[in-house]
């Protein structure tokens, strides 16, 4: 329908990027591009007049999305031919050809294209030898100046790569080197340096991106002495366990994976390295106070843990009371000591599910004078029930008294 809809407005309308390279590699991919040889606006305007679909526009990018009830969206773009006037204007954006368009774009696998117009449907428009490299299981750049453009693309390149089981090419590979050495990734804003590396933790593994990072001498953007060592291989190897393990126990109850191998990654550092990591990261307020928490937190109870030899579950309770489930898993994927993985383990698996029969109203009605003093009681509970000291509300009583 949108092929017709470009017909009748003599627009070119194609889908392209990583939606045809997703279809190529029989990878699912909803994210939907679609780039116009026309008014990009007009179009997703008319569109989303026909289709009854809400349409947002982006006057200034000369872009759109088109959203469908059930919450699907897609992409709409202009094919851009930007130019500059004079040298060091801002660039001036006409409408251009699909062509161009894709020419501006990071991997030659990312630059795929496929026609909707009726009479040309479904055909594969391929400039820049997109398919070979698919098969060649290749990521290359189309010019020697794209990472000198854009250098998030250095970081993008390996999470392709690592996604895909695919070979940076080697000329894209010294290109990468080069743009490395001459220090363009310190020119990406903390912003988009978060962003990237975000990405880059949000895939399924990304361990074998976050080592390649490390031959590329990219950790050590983050801070100087950040390494991929043998010890961080090791951590996020039993992270990975307990990670499985806790995604099959705990179907309903999804954690942010990437946030804990954020704080794996940066696990060790001290306080002004990571002082440091945050400034260069631009982190927002929230996550910096969020990942010295975290650190704070999984440090502090390791090392009381630690302390005790098998404590009893009240004390094992009361240590880990206060972590959040990421930060439990990570505790429990450091920690080399049995007993505090085991703690850990009973702590989200029973402990955290336990509370006394005796509740807040049966107190009230027993005519025990509201205050903090409730709190203090049914923690006193809680503790008796996790020790196995009580087990019905009988005993509780009892217990009380
Ligand atoms: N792109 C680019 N340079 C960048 C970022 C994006 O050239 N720094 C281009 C790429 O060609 C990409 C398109 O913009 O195909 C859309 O970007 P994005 O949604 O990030 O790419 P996808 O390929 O869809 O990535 P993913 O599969 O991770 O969603």
């Amino acid at each position: 329908r949108m092929g017709r809809l470009g017909h009748r407005l003599g627009y070119g309308v194609y889908a392209v990027g990583g939606f045809v390279r997703d279809i190529l590699l029989r990878r699912p991919n909803l994210d939907i591009d679609i780039v116009v040889e026309g008014d990009g606006i007009v179009f997703a305007r008319a569109f989303a007049q026909e289709e009854g679909i809400r349409v947002r526009t982006h006057k200034k990018f000369n872009t759109a999305v088109l959203i469908f009830p059930d919450g699907m969206k897609i992409d709409v773009a202009t094919a851009r031919l930007e130019y500059y006037r004079y040298p060091a204007a801002l660039p001036v954006v006409e409408f251009g050809s699909l062509k161009m368009d894709l020419y501006r774009r990071d991997f030659t696998i990312n630059t795929l294209a496929v026609d909707l117009r009726p009479e040309r449907f479904g055909r594969l428009i391929d400039f820049f030898g997109g398919q070979k490299d698919l098969k060649e299981k290749t990521i290359r750049v189309l010019h020697s100046l794209s990472f000198v453009e854009d250098p998030t693309r250095i970081l993008r390149a390996i999470r392709f790569e690592q996604r895909f089981g695919f070979q940076i090419g080697r000329q894209t590979e010294r290109l990468m080197q080069n743009a490395v050495k001459i220090g363009l990734i310190e020119k990406i804003g903390g912003h988009r340096l978060f962003h990237e590396l975000q990405l880059i933790l949000m895939e399924n593994d990304p361990v074998p991106a976050l080592r390649r990072m490390d031959e590329f001498q990219l950790l050590g953007v983050l801070d100087p002495l950040l390494k991929w060592t043998e010890k961080k291989e090791k951590l996020f190897r039993s992270l990975k366990d307990v990670l499985s393990w806790y995604e099959l126990s705990f179907l309903d109850e999804p954690v942010e994976k990437w946030w804990i191998y954020f704080c794996a990654l940066l696990d060790g550092l001290n306080a002004s390295q990571l002082e440091g990591v945050c400034k260069k990261l631009d982190l927002p307020e929230g996550h910096k106070t969020r990942l010295f928490g975290a650190l704070r937190n999984i440090y502090r109870a390791a090392r009381e843990l630690e302390a005790k030899e098998s404590p009893p579950p009240s004390i094992a309770y009361r240590i880990l009371n206060g972590l959040s489930t990421e930060e439990l898993l990570l505790l429990m994927a450091k920690t080399e000591i049995p007993e505090v993985r085991k703690s850990v383990n009973f702590y989200l698996t029973r402990y955290r599910y336990v509370s006394p029969e005796i509740k807040g109203r049966d107190l009230k009605e027993a005519g025990v004078p509201p205050g903090p003093i409730y709190r203090k009681i049914l923690d006193e509970l809680l503790y008796a029930k996790l020790d196995g000291l009580v087990y019905t509300k009988q005993d509780e009583w009892e217990y009380l008294k």
